[in-house]
């Protein structure tokens, strides 16, 4: 089934993201530690950074910080696959800010931070030995973007905005970078992040997304709370009356893409022998996004997407190490001309 927005060698290809800057804090530790902090296990709780800083320094581990959030992984994941990206996002004035953004800088986004006199933005994420992750967050300075940080100009030449749903919380922000986008000409997609953000802001997303969102990408449970719907396959369809194009990610069952009244069942990749799911979405949005914008066949986009979510599903943690780059650049071999990819089998 071909979507004609994005032609093989089209003039736009870039993917901006637009997300929370968050630093991730990973620790490994054991229950009793995680029972000490008072966060339930598995949960998330929001702290001040002294707060944060005193866990960690607790833990008595050397924790490893990388970049994270969710728009971020994707973006970073679409630069690895190979493809053009920005990211939006405002950090603090420090180290963990310098750090967030040299990191970007790294894989090659063209990385627009605002800034701020607040520190930025982290999460400490308790990683204990059944790869169950509880996490302290501090948003910080990741929550006080502002409309004048996110102009029109800064989606100029991009064929996809990524908007991570965790920005609906800062409503004006949220709506004016869909207003942005639209006005640069740029494609819109929506990642829903969380049946919480979903059942917080029903109302508001609902409209959002009639008037704004091209590409809607949901979990099973964000499908079920925007629709109300227990049947995937006809939530998949609710949404896509919604959006151009529809997605309904189902862990380990694969994933279902809606266009029109069209369907695809998308399988999940490997044998089901994963480690740790954290970052599973976020990756297989990369994949997916990479593919559309390089004018793949939207089955094709999912197989990719599909090969990216599993590749992080394979070691703790939200980025793919160098092994699965490789694996998943079998499925990519671009053509010389970068102007489409090889048939993905
Ligand atoms: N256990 C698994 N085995 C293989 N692939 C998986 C597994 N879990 C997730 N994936 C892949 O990652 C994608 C996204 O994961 P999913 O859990 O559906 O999204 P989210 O992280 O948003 O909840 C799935 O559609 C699938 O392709
Ligand atoms: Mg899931």
């Amino acid at each position: 089934m071909p979507i004609d927005w994005f032609q093989p060698g089209g003039a736009r290809k870039r993917i901006v993201g637009i997300g929370s800057a968050l630093v991730d804090i990973l620790v490994s530790t054991d229950d009793a530690f995680v029972a000490q902090t008072g966060v339930p296990k598995g949960g998330m709780i929001y702290f001040d950074p002294p707060v944060i800083d005193q866990v960690l320094k607790d833990a008595g581990a050397t924790p490893q910080i990388v970049p994270g959030g969710a728009a971020c992984n994707t973006i970073t994941g679409v630069a690895r696959l190979g493809g053009e990206t920005r990211f939006l996002g405002k950090r603090g004035r420090d180290e963990f800010g310098e750090r967030f953004e040299a990191a970007l800088v790294r894989h090659g986004v063209d990385t627009l931070l605002a800034d701020s006199a607040t520190p930025t933005g982290r999460v400490l994420s308790l990683i204990t030995p059944d790869s169950q992750r509880t996490m302290l967050t501090y948003l910080g300075a990741s929550s006080e973007m502002v409309p004048e940080e996110v102009p029109p100009a800064y989606f100029q030449d991009c064929a996809v905005a990524l908007i991570e749903g965790y920005l609906v919380y800062n409503r004006t922000l949220f709506q004016h970078a869909m207003q942005s986008a639209r006005q640069a000409g740029t494609r819109i997609a929506l990642d829903l992040s969380s049946f919480t953000v979903v059942d917080e802001n029903h109302r508001n997303l609902k409209s959002i997304v009639a008037r704004y969102v091209d590409i809607l990408i949901a979990n099973e449970d964000e499908a079920r709370a925007f629709t109300g719907l227990e049947d995937e396959t006809a939530a998949v369809r609710a949404l896509a009356e919604q959006a151009e194009l529809a997605v309904v990610k189902r862990g380990a069952r694969g994933s279902l893409i809606g266009h029109g009244d069209q369907i695809i069942t998308v399988p999940a990749h490997g044998e089901g022998n994963v480690v740790d799911t954290t970052g599973a979405g976020d990756l297989w949005a990369s994949g997916f996004l990479f593919g559309l914008v390089q004018g793949l066949p939207l089955a094709q986009c999912g197989k990719l997407a599909s090969v990216c979510g599993y590749e992080v599903c394979c070691v703790i943690g939200a980025s793919i190490p160098a092994e699965g780059w490789q694996r998943i650049r079998q499925f990519t071999a671009i053509y010389p001309d970068r102007t489409g990819l090889k048939e993905v089998s």
